[in-house]
């Protein structure tokens, strides 16, 4: 069995009650999670319309925790300097097929001293992201189709987390793996032994009874 890092928890507040949304965010803050994700839609790049940058802002002051941001939109250089000055944002990641240079906006995220993310969906291989290694802190990893919390993860995405560790390993890059959709305890697992660091979770962590409980088990 190999030595597994140990992993971050990343609570997508897609999951939360948003009629209550700093206590939800207070909740998970409090139950042992290491970062919230948000998860921004703009019914284009998917087909679903989550929240955009005010949400964001407002989660800010419920926690003290690093805030990570998921662009699914097209040109997220239009909207990337309004999250970037959003206090506690911590990391904005876009997807490569986004309408965008993903070079400038990663560049962009990096020159206001942020962990800039590369997002994949599943059909995307992660060939056609070669050319961007070294120019981002964070690889996400769908493994679901963006736009919806609930899905179940696919698990043939494992192939590419394990591609992702050993294309790191090989070009000695630092960048953390991180993986998004259908993500409980048992796939948190599956995904951290095939080298992924950050697990993103929705529905597990909000729809359970005990967060914190839930929390540990997906660190275990
Ligand atoms: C999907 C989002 C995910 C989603 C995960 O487009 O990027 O972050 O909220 O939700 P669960 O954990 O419910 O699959
Ligand atoms: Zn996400």
């Amino acid at each position: 069995m190999p030595t597994l890092r140990p992993s971050l928890i990343a609570p997508s507040i897609l999951a939360c009650d948003f009629a209550r949304l700093g206590d939800e965010v207070a909740s998970v803050t409090a139950a042992g999670a290491d970062w919230i994700h948000c998860d921004v839609m703009d019914g284009d790049f998917v087909p679903n319309i989550s929240f955009g940058q005010p949400i964001v802002a407002a989660v800010s002051p419920h926690t003290t925790l690093p805030l990570d941001v998921h662009l699914m939109i097209q040109r997220p250089d239009r909207y990337i300097e309004q999250f970037l000055a959003v206090k506690g944002v911590a990391s904005v990641t876009s997807h490569l097929e986004a309408n965008h240079d993903a070079g400038i906006t990663l560049d962009r995220v990096r020159t206001a001293g942020k962990k800039a993310g590369l997002s994949v969906k599943p059909g995307t291989p992660l060939d056609q992201a070669r050319a961007f290694f070294g120019r981002f802190d964070i690889l996400l990893i769908m493994t679901v189709e963006p736009g919806f919390g609930g899905q179940p993860f696919m698990t043939d995405m494992l192939g590419k987390i394990r591609e992702a560790d050993r294309l790191r390993t090989d070009l000695g890059l630092g960048f953390l793996i991180e993986v998004d959709g259908g993500i409980n305890a048992g796939t948190a697992r599956l995904c951290r032994e095939a080298g992924a660091d950050v697990m993103v979770a929705g529905t597990s962590v909000f729809k359970a009874t005990d967060r914190a409980a839930e929390i540990r088990a997906m660190r275990a």
